[in-house]
């Protein structure tokens, strides 16, 4: 609703900024008046009874301008391209990659060098995993972040940063980098001045005397890395006294109660908008808000702060799309892309981390109940918002679906997760090669850590040397990548994968890093290696040439794209999953046999929506298929897929 007060306060403040409303920074100011009445409301709802809540909320319209001001003009033009385009980040032209800078090529400079390589591979995306000053040994891959501002000088400079953002751009190439929003290092100078006895500082946390909050608190919070760091408190002698740390103990929980933490995190949110920041990954935003006597996940007041940080984004930067990091059951999943009058006005993006674990599922138990149980959930997703589709990244695979998905098919929730876990960590004969990740003995829960490759079953194959086991494994490979790329979604690829790398046990040798197991799903790239996937015959080569291959097929498809334009097709076989991509009366039937047998479909499935078609061309074998009689049979090979097209 119109606000005349607020219409007022801001044009006063543009006037002092001599910001040119009615000429070319008209479409700041309009976006501005639009969202004002919204983010008045949503920084109320935060801080409107904090005793200096008018203050901030002036310095909040002053860091709209300013950070407007700030932005390049090469970044406006590029908002307006992308305004005009319309949703671009829902087209079916993007797919991406998630790499470790060092681990993948040494550093900034190095990575500018290496475009063409995601050139060939159809790779015009890149997350650049934290590359922000961390301590070394205490830095949990760079999510613990000393200074927001500085790249660490193992990756280089800011200026090369920038240097590779600009190559990028040239290339019509998007970047996204993260913004670790819920906790800092405890060698961030807040967290320093915090450690002298600096009071404000000390408000920037969670800080208590004694064991009484702590206490109450551990109640009821779930622990994150119960093996590495038991509890979510830790005692800081120099201080004397308790920090909340939710992950490691090196990682301070950030206060959003105090409005000063929220506008100098949104600063910085500013900050690497300006630096040319395509989409935003929002590191762990369910954990920003903590209250006593919950769970301190998932909370309301965390999605007011993610909604209020999404209208300012839109108003200074409307090119920069927001990931919310969210990996949580499938209900809490699709909060995070706004509800009510803010429905997809939160996150632009999530994690289709369901999906990713239900695929996970679905390899091991050669079945698709549970996966196919869980998709009246995932279909909520609303229009205009999307996922980040993917098999494996640098985090663990938590099985965090719902115990009733998993009851649906019959089987019993507790010995269903024990046997995919026992089978990822390589037990009772199985041919994956992974381990357990952060294990809770109080609860037996725990997560799976292991490369795409080394899950699929490949090291286990290379090491027994048997043709067979390889092909298969290679199989499954393709067949979890083709089901994550053609489901809705932007496809992200974890960098070594595309090479069929297996697990990197060298991670065990460093003490900064041996205490954490998903070290060993993070390889450090071999370009000697990598040559190899040019050499035909070789598991790269064709493990690489099928990923090239998806990537240009799902290009090539406007109906790839997330148009919410995904139905779901009747079963006809426990093996295979088959989901169907339409627009405009065209359409593609996807099918994924999670069998290592063939598996038999009848012909009756491809009669259900609509107009049968007379004739399928598959775009992944260049076969075509004549519609059969209904009581006759498509017969899909062990572990194989289909993409096809209604002819
Ligand atoms: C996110 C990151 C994970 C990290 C955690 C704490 O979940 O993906 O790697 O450990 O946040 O920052």
């Amino acid at each position: 609703m119109y606000n005349p007060a607020l219409h007022q306060q801001i044009n006063e403040v543009l006037q002092q900024e001599k910001i040119d409303i009615g000429g070319k920074d008209n479409l700041f100011y309009t976006r501005f008046i639009a969202n004002a009445t919204a983010i008045d409301a949503l920084f109320r709802d935060i801080y409107g009874s904090h005793h200096q809540s008018r203050e901030f909320y002036a310095r909040l319209i002053q860091l709209i301008a300013k950070s407007y001001i700030q932005r390049p003009d090469v970044l406006k033009e590029r908002d307006a391209d992308k305004e005009a385009k319309g949703n671009w980040f829902l087209s079916n032209d993007i797919t991406g990659m998630s790499l470790y800078v060092d681990r993948f090529c040494g550093d900034l400079k190095t990575l500018g060098t290496k475009l063409d390589y995601f050139k060939k591979l159809g790779v015009n995306f890149l997350h650049l995993m934290p590359v922000f000053e961390s301590p070394e040994g205490e830095s949990d891959g760079g999510y613990a972040v000393s200074d927001f501002r500085k790249v660490d000088k193992r990756f280089g400079t800011l200026e090369d940063l920038r240097k590779v953002q600009a190559q990028m751009q040239d290339e019509d190439m998007y970047l996204m980098l993260d913004i670790v929003l819920n906790h800092t290092s405890h060698k961030h100078a807040w967290a320093e001045a915090a450690k002298k006895g600096d009071p404000g500082y000390q408000n920037y946390f969670y800080i208590y005397n004694d064991r009484y909050f702590p206490d109450q608190f551990d109640q009821t919070m779930p622990e994150i890395f119960p093996e590495s760091s038991p509890g979510s408190f830790t005692w800081n002698e120099e201080m004397k006294k308790w920090v909340m740390t939710v992950f490691h103990h090196y990682q301070w929980d950030l206060n959003y109660s105090n409005p000063a933490v929220f506008l100098d995190m949104l600063d910085t949110i500013f900050f690497y908008a300006n630096l040319g920041v395509d989409i935003l990954r929002i590191d762990a935003p369910a954990f920003i808000w903590k209250q006593l006597g919950t769970s301190c996940q998932n909370l309301p007041q965390a999605h007011t702060l993610l909604r209020l940080i999404k209208q300012c984004v839109q108003v200074s930067a409307p090119g920069m799309a927001l990931l919310g990091e969210a990996i949580v059951a499938p209900k809490e999943i699709m909060k995070y892309f706004g509800s009510g009058l803010y429905t997809a006005k939160e996150c632009d993006f999530a994690y289709n981390a369901t999906q990713m674990a239900l695929q996970w599922d679905a390899l091991a138990t050669g079945d698709t109940r549970v996966m196919l149980a869980a998709q009246h959930e995932l279909l909520q997703k609303p229009y205009g918002c999307s996922w980040i589709t993917y098999t494996r990244c640098h985090d663990d695979i938590g099985l965090g679906y719902d115990d009733y998905m998993i009851q649906r098919t019959g089987f019993a929730p507790f010995e269903h997760r024990k046997f995919l876990k026992e089978y990822y960590s390589g037990q009772n004969g199985s041919p994956a090669r992974g381990a357990l990740f952060s294990v809770n003995p109080k609860t037996n829960d725990a997560r799976i850590s292991g490369s795409l490759a080394s899950l699929c079953g490949l090291e286990s194959a290379l090491a027994s040397g048997d043709a067979n086991d390889i092909d298969m494994s290679v199989r499954k490979i393709i067949l979890m990548q083709a089901q994550s790329f053609f489901i809705g979604g932007v496809p992200m690829l974890f960098y070594g994968d595309e090479a069929a790398y297996t697990n990197d046990y060298s991670y065990l040798n460093d003490p900064g890093k041996s205490y954490d197991n998903r070290w060993m799903h993070r390889p450090v790239i071999d370009w000697e290696k990598n040559k190899l996937t040019s050499k035909e015959g070789t598991v790269e080569a064709r493990v690489f040439s099928a990923t090239q291959r998806l990537i240009s097929i799902r290009k090539n498809i406007f109906l790839a794209g997330d148009y919410k334009n995904l139905t779901w097709m009747t079963p006809h076989n426990i093996h295979v999953a088959g989901f169907l991509r339409t627009f405009e009366g065209q359409k593609l039937y996807c099918l994924f046999n999670f069998r290592n047998k063939a598996s038999y479909v009848t012909w009756f499935a491809f009669k259900e929506h609509g107009a049968a078609p007379s004739q399928l061309y598959d775009h992944w074998s260049g076969a075509t298929f004549e519609v059969g009689m209904d009581h006759d049979y498509l017969i899909m090979e062990p572990y194989s897929f289909l993409l096809l097209e209604a002819r």
